[in-house]
């Protein structure tokens, strides 16, 4: 488990978490054993936890241990004889301010996901008003499976915040995405839920008062009047960043280059088909906006001259004469008023990591998101991404396993919000 100070549970979190009353689910998996961590680390952040766990996470580890570490009775089966309370399920999930799942298994989250309450745990998740975090934990396939993936999409749909799995090594010997995520993350996500006051589900309202302001999209460079330069972007990268803003709270507008994925709802959209009219759009709209991010793949050449007509075919060679186009990016991060975030994505193929900090470092980015567009998966016109987000403050980058772009989004606004918290402390 890594230090307190590393999991942002510093010295103050006995304080600032003393007495909030958290439960704690346990289900079935062979990561089981590591919701002692998560445990132990909300008690030395001053929570009060209850464990609740299903009969099979018994298996992998015992009510006793939970019952040790917690001093308090552990329910598994709200009927059996020896529990105290027979309708643990009620009392239970409304006295908690918080319910942590962790780790939870496919077999879990498609029954949250479907309202199915067949046993102590999944009753709670039912009966709770409480917000809710999941971490989930199980094989690479059944994780990758697009019922597993469906039934996340419907969990985050209502409000449940997901701890992404981390890559590795697997007890089955696989190696992919489906570890449960470090418990020191798990903890971490779980108090900032808490400090972001939220009773009652919904999606952690964390970037409410925040205009974010979002480029999307492939830009258009006409060469003549039928022909132009552009690129794959879907624009579905950005969409999700405004989604994922949006459900945080905050007020969102995109500025959308040519996309073939449809805007989400409750979000404002504007137009702009070249790098001129979106740099156009951006410097126009930057002014109300708190952050920016720019997902975007603008062209960086234009043809210098567009022709007026046609260009006629011929056997001839044709040379085009390109100019580079307004970095639209560099110039909001130059002109930037005090409290905009700036944040930027790179488009890689080679030393990822390198070449994206060198851009955050010459464009003067608060953060930049590096897509490895090697990896399956990953990049232009995909449902899903890997990223690395990078930010000027934290030397080590976040290198991500493969993940939908709506929780890549989240991944990204969750460095947002963070920035933003510590630019109100200093
Ligand atoms: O739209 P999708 O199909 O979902 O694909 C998503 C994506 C791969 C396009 C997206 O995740 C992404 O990486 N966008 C940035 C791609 C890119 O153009 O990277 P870059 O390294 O060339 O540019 C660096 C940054 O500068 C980007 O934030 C870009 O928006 C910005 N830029 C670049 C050139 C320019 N003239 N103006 C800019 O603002």
């Amino acid at each position: 488990m890594p230090d307190e100070q590393s999991n942002g549970v510093g010295a103050a979190g006995g304080a600032e978490f003393a007495g909030r009353r958290v439960a704690l689910g346990v289900s079935g998996g062979i990561a089981a054993y590591k919701a002692v961590e998560v445990l132990r680390g909300l008690q030395r952040a001053g929570c009060e936890v209850r464990v609740g766990m299903t009969k099979r996470a018994c298996e992998f580890v015992t009510p006793l241990t939970f019952r040790a570490l917690s001093g308090s009775h552990v329910v598994v089966d709200d009927y059996a004889p020896e529990n105290p309370d027979p309708i643990a399920h009620i009392t239970f999930s409304q006295s908690v301010e918080l319910f942590v799942v962790a780790p939870a298994t496919a077999n879990v989250i498609a029954k949250f996901a479907n309202g199915v309450a067949d046993d102590f745990l999944t009753s709670t998740y039912l009966a709770s008003n409480a917000p809710v975090v999941v971490a989930p934990a199980m094989n690479t396939t059944m994780l990758l499976h697009p019922a597993t993936q469906r039934n996340l999409a419907l969990l985050r749909a209502d409000g449940v915040r997901v701890v992404e799995p981390d890559a590795g090594e697997m007890a089955c010997g696989t190696i992919g995405p489906g570890r449960l995520s470090d418990p020191g993350l798990i903890v971490a996500a779980a108090l900032e839920v808490l400090r972001a006051g939220g009773r009652g589900r919904g999606p952690v309202q964390d970037l409410a008062g925040e205009r974010v302001l979002v480029t999307t999209g492939a830009t258009r460079e006409e060469i003549d009047p039928v022909r132009f330069i552009s690129n794959h972007s879907s624009g579905r990268m950005g969409f999700a960043v405004a989604e994922a803003a949006r459900s945080r709270g905050a007020e969102v507008l995109v500025v959308a280059g040519s996309t073939t994925a449809p805007p989400p709802a409750g979000v404002r959209v504007v137009r702009a088909v070249s790098a001129g009219e979106m740099r156009d759009a951006v410097m126009r709209e930057v002014g109300g906006a708190t952050v920016f991010v720019a997902a975007a793949a603008v062209a960086d050449y234009r043809p210098a001259a567009r022709a007026g007509g046609k260009i006629k075919k011929s056997d001839a060679a044709l040379s085009l004469t390109l100019e580079p186009t307004p970095d639209i990016l560099a110039e909001v991060s130059a002109a930037r008023r005090d409290g905009l975030l700036v944040v930027g994505f790179a488009a890689e193929t080679e030393r990822v990591v390198e070449n994206a900090l060198e851009k955050m470092r010459r464009k003067n980015l608060d953060a930049i998101v590096a897509n490895d567009l090697t990896q399956d998966g990953a990049g232009f016109d995909t449902e899903t991404n890997v990223v690395t987000v990078i930010t000027r403050d934290r030397q080590t980058p976040a290198a991500l396993p493969l993940m939908s772009k709506l929780d890549a989004a989240h991944r990204v606004l969750d460095e947002v919000a963070r920035l933003r918290r510590l630019s109100k402390t200093v």
